[in-house]
């Protein structure tokens, strides 16, 4: 078979680049190796920045964000007992983010590319990336027990942090970054009205919370546990009561408690890899780079990522330059480390650390009082949290 582009992964990385590739007639095939209901199955974050709203749009997959989705104007930041809203609005001249669940972007992904009959190959096992180095790369896989072969001119790695193609790419080729944070979010979804209308995150001396939801019916919330905690060990009714004692007194009063649907612990890590392109292979999403999900920055990362990519491409087909895919990683890794100091900021400020140190917690209650007493401090995390231009 031959196609343009390969596209491995069916995550909203991969998805998403299909989409626009489709609409601009570039020609390409996604190779995922789990089935649809699996990769619907993992419950993921869900703030959009104003980009990944535009991106949405302009590949046609926004309507039902539109009318389901929640905009937010603002959210709240306590530590310790400093408490303080930040008007994202106010303090952007107008942006805000669009609260909808990841999972919810991908299922309209999916029913796009259902609807047009688009090339997803599911259950595609042994993906393997040929060639890259050369002018004519291609991507074996098996499927029903037959191996099947595919040219084509790029291959596009959007297939995670422990997918195929980073591991592909030769070990002195790569340079890696990474910072492993000593706990992790234990998450909880409920079918419970949300305790407030905007996010709560809080930094309380019992450990992080985060107060957040996914529709005003469908709440969810996380607490930091120590990394190696068991999630058996956390039955809901201790859930509630650490949210109670970590969003604080205001917040415990209103707090509807309920049975959780889904109850997972996630790492926390930061990770980048450069340069994020190898010939004719490019990596974007989390192939390339993860965040702490403290600044809700992972899908939206994903998201410029496809922007300058998906722009490269059309740009090799429709002009015939390749001065897209050329400046391709310079230009999403410019992006991709100020989002990683942001989650590392909003993570070291939010968290409590088992070395954490009097110092440093004076520091973050210094951090805290800055910012609750600075304008200029409030307007540079509003514009981080809103999402920096691509
Ligand atoms: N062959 C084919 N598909 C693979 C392979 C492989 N060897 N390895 C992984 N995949 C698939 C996975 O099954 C998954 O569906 O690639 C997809 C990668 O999707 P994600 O992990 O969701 O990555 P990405 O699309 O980049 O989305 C990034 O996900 O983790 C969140 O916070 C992150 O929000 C960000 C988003
Ligand atoms: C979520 O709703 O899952 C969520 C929101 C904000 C974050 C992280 C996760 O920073």
């Amino acid at each position: 078979m031959r196609t343009q582009v390969v596209i491995i992964g069916a995550g909203p990385s991969g998805l998403l680049l299909s989409q626009l590739l489709h609409l601009a007639g570039v020609d390409c095939v996604v190779l995922e190796r789990r089935d649809p209901e699996y990769v619907l199955s993992r419950i993921r974050a869900g703030v959009l920045e104003q980009g990944m709203v535009d991106m949405l749009e302009r590949a046609d997959v926004s309507d039902r964000m539109r009318k389901e989705g929640l905009p937010h104007d603002g959210f709240t930041l306590s530590v310790a007992d400093t408490r303080l809203r930040i008007d994202l609005k106010g303090l952007t001249g107008g942006k805000s983010v669009m609260v909808y669940g990841q999972t919810e972007v991908t299922r309209d992904l999916m029913d796009a590319h259902r609807a047009r009959d688009g090339k997803v190959i599911y259950e595609a096992s042994n993906v393997t990336p040929l060639d890259f180095n050369g002018p004519n790369p291609s991507v074996t896989y098996d499927k029903d027990g037959t191996s099947h072969e595919i040219a084509c001119d790029f291959i596009c790695g959007c297939d995670g942090f422990h997918g195929v193609s980073r591991a592909s790419v030769p070990d002195g080729a790569i340079t890696e970054y990474e910072k492993v944070y000593p706990f992790g979010w234990l998450g909880i979804l409920s079918y419970v009205k949300p305790v407030d209308h905007e996010l709560i995150y809080s930094n309380h001396p019992n450990g992080f919370a985060l107060a957040s939801m996914r529709s005003e019916k469908l709440s969810r919330y996380y607490i930091q546990v120590p990394t190696g905690t068991d999630v058996k060990a956390w039955s809901d009714d201790a859930i509630w009561d650490e949210l109670k004692i970590r969003l604080g007194s205001e917040a415990a009063d209103r707090i509807e408690t309920g049975p959780s649907i889904e109850k997972s612990i996630a790492p926390l890590r930061s990770f980048v890899a450069e340069p994020l392109r190898f010939g004719r292979l490019m990596l974007a999403g989390d192939a390339g780079h993860i965040v702490p999900p403290t600044g809700a920055k992972g899908l939206n990362l994903a998201a410029s990522d496809i922007h300058y990519l998906s722009e490269a491409l059309i740009e090799f087909y429709g002009e015939k330059s390749a001065a897209g895919i050329d400046s391709y990683s310079q230009k999403a890794l410019a992006r991709i480390w100020k989002a990683e100091r942001f989650s590392w900021w909003m993570t070291m400020l939010l968290h409590q650390f088992p070395d954490l140190g009097p110092f440093n917690a004076r520091m973050q209650q210094a951090d805290m009082d800055y910012l609750a007493s600075s304008h200029a401090a409030q307007v540079s995390l509003a514009e981080n949290y809103v999402g920096l231009p691509y």
